[in-house]
């Protein structure tokens, strides 16, 4: 089986040819970060805009480089939410447009299933597991039992995590994307216990999250600093924030890996997906913490762990293989929650 994998649901373009035989013959991804810089985030009028543009020939360079024509093909798969709704429709639009041509399978793919399943692509992890999502748009511990049952058992009741990294690099001066600038900041700090900063949520029964009040308490530890921040003020700051960050995804996933086994006895591995995965100390952190526990640490390789079409197509091959598919009239889904038993998090972030 072959598949044809589209993701359009935030900033970045992808297009991706993946096999049942977990072979990635291609996968392009382009960036729009240069087209969103000047505004210090993502603008969704921008996105689908460059969405539209670029989709059409990012198909025809993923099957030309894949070797393979649309006649090859045994399914369609596309992102269809939850994400910015331009973006969504764009690559809902094409993919039916294709599968109704070619009178191929369409699959509309939830696309945090898509960073759930993404391990299995990569690496042998069988169910059931536990996922640690860490993105520009969630913030989330998924109880992964099989293809389509997943169980939330916390999420983040304000920013997303890498929203928080986004933040807090804006107000250190740091650029955007704020995450992999705030990490270089913060290796160069010399003095990272300088500045005391809350660990929201920590010791706090369940595993939510909270990031908001983090950024309030950055905000505050500026006042009375020289401005522009000195290089060095900044690095102290950024250190600090990422101990913090770095100490509460711990805590909460400490709290996590019981819940699991409570909910899955046979729950022993942890996996981690998302941009903010990227991340060298909290990767570390949370190694150390499934060591500790004898759990099993997996993390897909970076190039999957952040936005990507071959999370999308692998997404729409565990689901073909099991005999599904969806109709075309399917509806593009802004908000999209994996677990609909779960209660919908106040002001959560829409993006994934
Ligand atoms: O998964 P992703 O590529 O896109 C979605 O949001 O879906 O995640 C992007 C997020 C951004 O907020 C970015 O600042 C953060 O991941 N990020 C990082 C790092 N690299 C990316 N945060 C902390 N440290 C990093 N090295
Ligand atoms: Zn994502």
């Amino acid at each position: 089986m072959i598949v044809l994998g589209i993701e359009t649901s935030c900033d970045e373009t992808g297009a991706a040819i993946v096999t049942d035989k977990k072979e990635i013959l291609s996968n392009i991804i382009l960036s729009q970060i240069a087209d969103h810089a000047p505004y210090g985030g993502v603008v969704p009028e921008i996105a689908a805009r460059a969405h539209l543009d670029h989709l059409d020939g990012l198909i025809a360079e993923a099957l030309a480089r894949a070797g393979v024509d649309l006649g090859a093909l045994s399914a369609v798969a596309a992102t269809g939410g939850p994400g910015l709704i331009g973006g969504v429709i764009v690559g809902v639009m094409t993919a039916k447009a294709l599968a109704l041509a070619r009178g191929l399978p369409f699959l509309a793919i939830n696309h945090l299933e898509g960073h759930a399943l993404s391990v299995r692509l990569t690496s042998d992890v069988d169910w059931p597991y536990l996922l640690l999502l860490v993105s520009g748009g969630h913030c989330q511990l998924l109880l992964v039992e099989h293809v389509g049952g997943y169980r939330r058992l916390g999420t983040t009741i304000d920013d997303a995590v890498g929203e928080a990294f986004d933040k807090a690099a804006k107000l250190l001066g740091l650029g955007y994307p704020g995450g992999p600038a705030l990490e270089r900041a913060a290796q160069t700090a010399t003095a990272p216990g300088r500045f005391a900063l809350p660990r929201p949520m920590a010791g706090r029964p369940g595993c939510d999250f909270s990031f908001s009040g983090l950024k309030t308490a950055l905000g505050r530890s500026l006042v009375g600093l020289p401005q522009p921040l000195s290089a060095g003020d900044a690095a102290d700051l950024a250190a600090a924030f990422q101990m913090a960050v770095a100490d509460v995804l711990v805590d909460r996933t400490a709290r996590a890996l019981a819940l699991a086994v409570a909910a899955a006895p046979g729950c022993r591995t942890l996996v981690v997906a998302g941009g903010v995965a990227a991340n060298r100390l909290v990767r570390t952190r949370l190694q150390a913490l499934t060591h500790q526990a004898g759990w099993r640490f997996e993390a897909p390789p970076l190039g999957l762990c952040t936005d990507n079409a071959a999370m999308i197509a692998w997404a729409g091959l565990e689901r073909l293989r099991l005999g599904q598919r969806d109709a075309l009239d399917f509806a593009p889904r802004p908000r999209w929650p994996l677990d609909p038993a779960a209660p919908r998090a106040p002001g959560a972030g829409v993006k994934a």
